[in-house]
């Protein structure tokens, strides 16, 4: 056994696992290759938040299968969502798989490799760590040194206790487990000792962080618990310390440049948490906010947990507070219900909040959740209709924003080569902003004058007056040949920069 695959599908939660996984089975002794078919072991990251995934699985697996019958050797394993929820009963199904994993039990999966390999029996590990949570740390090895990204994600938590009722992530990643600060603290300064220059945190709800490990002080209670609407005493017993996270890695990782978070819950864009965002220089001008709906009636059947307005109370409460924030979101069309007039008050509600990205969603049926007893009653025709237009406002919306932006110069992390061997990279205000260089850039801050903004990137060109410095410490190709080209950095394909989470 020595190389090995992952095929990830869906979200920036996957990506990240898959990436955790690697290093895990690197350890190990394995290599990475990137293609299935020179591997001894495949690895299905799977994702069903939105997707048919056991579809997708299925014809993967059949593929694979066919892979397997001329090199019996080959072990081929499923991963994430899919693996949680379905287990057992898929492997009875498709026989071609050699093992599951739950998200919680990567840590096993050299151990449950060897085993196959030694001609074990199939097996399936989805347990969720509840008592004991363990959280999987990028390896020291990380690093743009070795041409990776200047941009890492670090987990603050795992599962979710909202339950929103169309969501699925309750059941296939368990309950709310918050990752204790001191560990938080630890892997962001040791990446940022390896040159990362931006951290995004990760949690399903990662606004409601609390430590487990006590290391912050408690909360001031007064100004955030008339936000919580919940009742009194609950809204105590919820109270986040996030705000006191962030303040905590502004202080002790003075090398990080940008720091943001993904998801937020409505519902924890606290007052303290608006304080931390207009103090702290770290924390990005751009907050993703899944809404989902601009229906009260709606947000209700969903158990959003908030209204229209107190949504629309906090953003603008945000923005106000941080001069040139930008917004953007997660919506659902055609929820079980959602009439006309409903869907009028999310158009309304995409206006007044002012998003400049909309990542929006036809309501699917999930298994498990609470949503399947309202029924599917809005036909497929009417969801692509309402979907189309979200997106033709939205869009305008976006191309106003992003043409606004013509003439400006906007700070961008460099993160890889883009098609055409353009750089490219993010703003702080997260805009894909590409660019024209001959010099090594590779997680350099630089400063972009925009020339033109496309459909949903920004174009430009090195500011020079703005730029000398790192132009001085960066090596131009020129002068270390044609060999640099082909580096790790210059090989290294741009990833397609993540917007949305999940
Ligand atoms: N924790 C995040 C998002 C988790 S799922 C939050 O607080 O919102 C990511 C997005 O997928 C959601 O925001 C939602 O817009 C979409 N989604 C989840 N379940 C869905 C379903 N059953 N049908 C359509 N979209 C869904
Ligand atoms: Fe949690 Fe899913 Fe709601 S992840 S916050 S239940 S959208």
């Amino acid at each position: 056994m020595q190389h090995f695959a992952i095929v990830t599908f869906g979200c920036q939660m996957n990506q990240h696992d898959s990436d955790r996984i690697g290093e895990v089975l690197r350890a190990a002794g394995l290599s990475e290759v990137s293609e299935p078919a020179a591997a001894d072991f495949v690895l299905l990251n799977t994702c069903s938040v939105r997707e048919k995934a056991e579809q997708k699985l299925r014809s993967e697996v059949g593929r694979l299968g066919v892979l397997k019958r001329e090199r019996p050797g080959l072990v081929i394993g499923v991963a994430g969502c899919v693996a949680q929820q379905e287990g057992e009963r898929l492997m009875k199904k498709l026989p071609q798989i050699d093992l599951m994993i739950g998200p919680d039990n990567i840590p096993e999966l050299p151990a449950l490799l060897a085993d196959c390999v030694s001609g074990g029996p199939p097996r399936v590990r989805t347990e969720f760590d509840v008592d004991a949570p363990s959280f999987l740390a990028h390896s020291s090895a990380h690093g743009p040194s070795e041409g990776r990204s200047p941009s890492a994600f670090v987990t603050v938590m795992k599962g979710c206790n909202e339950r929103c009722s169309f969501c699925i992530v309750p059941y296939t990643r368990g309950p709310e487990r918050y990752r204790p600060g001191r560990e938080i603290l630890d892997e962001i300064v040791q990446l940022t000792e390896t040159g990362v220059r931006e951290v995004t945190l990760l949690g399903q709800t990662v606004n409601s962080y609390s430590d487990p490990g006590a290391l912050f002080a408690p909360p001031r209670h007064e100004a955030a618990s008339d936000w919580q609407h919940t009742e009194r005493e609950r809204a105590r017993a919820d109270e986040s310390e996030f705000p006191e996270l962030l303040r905590a890695i502004a202080r002790q990782a003075p090398r990080l440049s940008r720091l943001r978070y993904t998801s937020p819950h409505p519902r924890h864009l606290t007052r303290s948490l608006i304080r931390a965002h207009a103090e702290l220089g770290v924390l990005c001008r751009h907050v993703h906010m899944p809404v989902q709906s601009g229906s009260d009636r709606l947000l209700k059947r969903m158990i959003r947990r908030y209204t229209a307005a107190e949504y629309l109370e906090r953003v603008t409460a945000l923005k106000t507070a941080v001069p040139g924030l930008t917004l953007s979101t997660d919506i659902i069309v055609g929820f079980p219900g959602e009439s006309r007039v409903d869907f009028e008050q999310t158009l309304d509600l995409v206006e007044r909040a002012g998003f400049v990205g909309v990542f929006a969603f036809k309501y699917s049926e999930r298994p498990f959740t609470p949503a399947l007893k309202l029924g599917d009653d809005v036909s497929e025709v009417e969801k692509s209709a309402r979907l189309a237009e979200l997106f033709e406002v939205s869009n305008a919306q976006r191309q106003a924003y992003l043409s606004s932006l013509e003439g400006a110069d906007v700070e961008v992390l460099v993160e890889g080569r883009g098609k055409a061997g353009q750089w490219g990279g993010r703003s702080e205000r997260n805009e894909i902003v590409h660019f024209a260089s001959p010099y090594e850039l590779l997680g350099r801050l630089v400063r972009v004058r925009v020339l033109r903004a496309n459909k949903n990137s920004l174009f430009g060109e090195l500011a020079q007056a703005v730029d000398d410095a790192v132009l001085s410490s960066a090596v131009p190709l020129a002068t270390t040949g044609a060999k640099e080209l082909a580096g790790p950095a210059a090989a290294k394909p741009l990833r397609r920069l993540p917007l949305s989470p999940v």
